[in-house]
């Protein structure tokens, strides 16, 4: 009785931990003046479309705490963003069609 009542509790633990697991950094929103903000989802990144960690930590990003703020100009010389979304890996960020991709 005592013992199925542990396990139960273990594998109500258990799923719990699977629901609220977060990949990677997790949903990351930038603040953003002069346009929506931007969400960064690990999800879709390194989740789904399987991009290693190491393609953009820690040559392109590190955390937050140490966020180096960018500029779009900047992106559209392969910055941030730009490292992979100038068109040919992904939809550029000099497109005036998917501004509205990243800004909500
Ligand atoms: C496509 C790029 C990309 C990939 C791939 C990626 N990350 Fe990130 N990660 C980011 C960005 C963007 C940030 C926010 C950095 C910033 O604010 O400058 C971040 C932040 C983080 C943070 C810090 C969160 C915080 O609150 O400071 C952790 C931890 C992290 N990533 C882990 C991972 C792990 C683990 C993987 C692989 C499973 C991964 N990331 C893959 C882009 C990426
Ligand atoms: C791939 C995602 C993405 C796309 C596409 C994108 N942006 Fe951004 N943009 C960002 C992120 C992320 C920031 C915040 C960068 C930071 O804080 O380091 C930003 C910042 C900005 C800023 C504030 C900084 C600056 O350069 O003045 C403006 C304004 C802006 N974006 C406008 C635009 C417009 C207009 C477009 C379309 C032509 C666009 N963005 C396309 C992700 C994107
Ligand atoms: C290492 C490469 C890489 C970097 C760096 C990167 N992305 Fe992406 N991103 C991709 C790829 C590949 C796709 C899928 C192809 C496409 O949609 O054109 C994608 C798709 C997206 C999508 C569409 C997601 C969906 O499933 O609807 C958004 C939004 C996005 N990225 C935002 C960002 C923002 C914001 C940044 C910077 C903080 C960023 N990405 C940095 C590779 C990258």
């Amino acid at each position: 009785m005592m013992r199925s009542f542990l396990l139960g509790c273990i594998l109500v633990l258990l799923v719990a931990g699977v629901a609220t697991a977060v990949l990677g950094g997790g949903d990351i929103t930038f603040s953003v003046s002069g346009a929506g903000n931007v969400l960064f989802s690990h999800e879709n990144h390194a989740g789904s479309r399987k991009i290693g960690c190491k393609e953009c930590h820690y040559k392109v990003f590190i955390n937050r705490a140490n966020h180096k703020t960018t500029t779009m100009a900047e992106m559209q010389t392969g910055r941030s963003c730009g490292t992979c979304h100038n068109g040919k890996r992904a939809f550029s960020v000099a497109d005036p069609a998917s501004c509205g991709k990243c800004h909500h």
